[in-house]
């Protein structure tokens, strides 16, 4: 299962929907990052829509059926890992992948909707306060190992570590954070 959720982690949604429906590669184009804030700067809200759903969906599906095989949490905490590292280093896109937030977040449901809903506030405040996804996300993971040891301490340590990955996978957006160089993912209207 570690195998199946490394390979559906790989199937890159951005790259794969931007091919189907003949769209800028956001690979290639804004952060150059292959997620669904990219895919929303370079090709619009219901692609990135799209995108969301698809990597939701290959961080949930690998952790839903091992459950249902009988997998240990601790291990389902691992198989949720190894998705999201197939997201971040797909074998199918040279190993440049994303930063793994939406699949992570499609894992972290089969935890519970209380804590999924949790970190799902805690994005959009901290998004609707700054306007950065990125915020968003390092804000969302710095908290998650917190969150989970209230609500399923068992779930620490795996949610510890998921929380590692990507908050590492947004260095470079913490360091144009702190050179005030990060571009704003939305944008209050002004009229
Ligand atoms: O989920 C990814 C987001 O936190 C940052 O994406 O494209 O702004 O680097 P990006």
């Amino acid at each position: 299962m570690l195998i199946v959720a490394y390979l559906c982690g790989s199937l890159s949604g951005a790259v794969i929907l931007s091919k189907m429906l003949h769209l800028p590669n956001p690979s290639e184009h804004g952060s150059h990052n292959p997620g669904a804030t990219n895919m929303l700067r370079v090709n619009g809200r219901l692609p990135a829509l799209a995108v969301l759903f698809f990597d939701m969906a290959k961080g949930l599906l690998p952790v839903y059926f091992s459950y249902r095989f009988g997998v240990s949490p601790f291990f389902l905490g691992m198989i949720a890992i190894a998705a999201c590292l197939g997201h971040i280093f797909p074998c199918f896109f040279h190993f440049h992948g994303g930063k793994g937030v939406a699949t992570a977040l499609g894992a972290i449901v089969m935890i519970g909707l209380d804590f999924s809903g949790l970190l799902i506030v805690t994005w959009l405040i901290s998004v609707g306060l700054t306007g950065y996804a990125s915020v968003g996300a390092i804000v969302t993971f710095l908290l998650a190992p917190l969150y989970v040891w209230f609500i399923r301490p068992e779930l620490t340590m795996p949610v510890a570590m998921l929380s590692c990955l990507i908050l590492v996978r947004h260095h470079s957006n913490i360091q144009r954070l702190l050179k005030g160089e990060e571009p704003k993912t939305f944008r209050k209207k002004t009229h």
